[in-house]
């Protein structure tokens, strides 16, 4: 056994450089967080999410509008796929109708048209078809709402879906490059992604964020609700990160676009409620864990801004899948490229025979 496989075992994979990439960085130490060459706070917002997907797919453009026709017209095909209770389950196995040989468009599309397509069923209503002249944030907010969504949500949406795109090589990003490194395909890829994300490690908090506002109500409650969660052994939902010892600029970019909203005038209520549990939950946990800077997460201002833009709390983990898939395509495609199978290694630790 060597000295550096018994500090990996000990520290866990964190922190062990198992590839390069050009898609994305993470600075944890600065927090910091480059995309496709564009630091979050400059992209996000700024470029259409198709415009991020052309950057992450180093294409010229990409369009989105003919492959959500075409996951559409799949809907029947899909068995009873749609018809799981949990949304990630349904989306996994949907993903999976697609051929092998589907391409980044096609995948990144059907994502969010079988999303959708589960969330009407959910509320008991027919699938809405999709219109190629919209962008995807929009077709996307239409097909879950059944009606064109005002401009400001789409925004929203919009800068969420190119805020959470990429990021290193975080748990269903690794899944994805795994599957694609031993010449996989790239549906098999997205699906093997999509049951990491599913994991309340990873895609899960946002919800619990939610239900956390709702369970402390107003402002004034929340240190002391904090206080007895901690003290029950619970963990603040939106809070602490494995790779950022400062806030996750993400957070940052979230809040602002939920900023954004309440300028255009939609109805934000969660906010000042939110910042204040954020202010709260940063102050409870320092003085609990002085040593370990514990910080709002990408989570935090995800719940408070889809709740905003209207996408209903069970999807909100399908939603993140819809912006993350283009990233888990580039990623792909970069693996690909390498030619090279991912083969960690473990450090046998069982009994030796005699
Ligand atoms: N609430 C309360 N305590 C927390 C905490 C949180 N959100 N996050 C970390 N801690 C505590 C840990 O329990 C640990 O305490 P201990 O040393 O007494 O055991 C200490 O802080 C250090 O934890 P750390 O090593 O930073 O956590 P991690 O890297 O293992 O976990 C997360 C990172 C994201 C899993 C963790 O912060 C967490 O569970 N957050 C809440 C869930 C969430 O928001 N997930 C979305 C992530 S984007």
């Amino acid at each position: 056994m060597t000295s550096k496989s018994e500090a990996v075992v000990q520290e866990g994979l964190e922190g062990v450089v198992v590839t390069q990439t050009r898609l994305s960085g993470v600075d944890g130490e600065a927090g910091q967080l480059v995309i496709a060459g564009a630091r979050v706070e400059d992209l996000a917002g700024a470029v259409p999410f198709e415009g991020v997907c052309a950057r992450l797919w180093e294409r010229p453009s990409v369009e989105l509008g003919p492959a959500r026709v075409e996951a559409f017209a799949r809907l029947p095909g899909l068995g009873g796929a749609l018809e799981a209770a949990e949304p990630m389950d349904a989306l996994r196995a949907a993903v999976a109708h697609l051929p092998s040989t589907a391409s980044a468009e096609e995948v990144t599309a059907a994502v969010a048209v079988f999303a959708a397509a589960w969330e009407r069923r959910r509320a008991g209503k027919p699938p809405v078809a999709p219109l190629t002249g919209l962008s995807h944030a929009a077709d996307t907010l239409r097909m879950v709402r059944g009606e064109a969504a005002p401009a400001a949500l789409v925004q929203g949406l919009d800068t969420y879906l190119s805020t959470v795109v990429d990021h290193g090589l975080n748990a269903s990003t690794f899944t994805a490059r795994v599957i694609a490194s031993t010449g996989s395909d790239l549906v098999s890829a997205v699906v093997g992604a999509l049951g990491a994300l599913k994991g309340p490690l990873h895609g899960g908090a946002p919800g619990p964020v939610l239900d956390m506002l709702e369970a402390v109500g107003a402002p004034e409650r929340a240190e002391a609700w904090l206080s007895a969660e901690l003290a029950a052994g619970r963990r603040i939902m939106g809070m602490g990160h494995r790779i950022y010892r400062v806030r996750d600029p993400r957070a940052a970019v979230l809040e602002s676009a939920v900023v954004k909203l309440e300028t255009a005038g939609v109805r934000t209520p969660r906010l000042v409620l939110a910042r204040a549990v954020e202010h709260a939950a940063a102050e409870v946990l320092a003085k609990r864990h002085p040593d370990r800077p514990l910080k709002a997460n990408v989570e935090f201002y995800t719940a408070v801004l889809l709740d905003a833009v209207g996408i209903p709390r069970g999807l909100f983990t399908p939603v993140f899948a819809v912006g993350r898939v283009a990233g888990w395509c580039a990623h792909v495609a970069e693996q690909r490229r390498t030619g090279r199978l991912i083969r960690p290694d473990s450090l046998y630790v069982g009994p030796v025979p005699g």
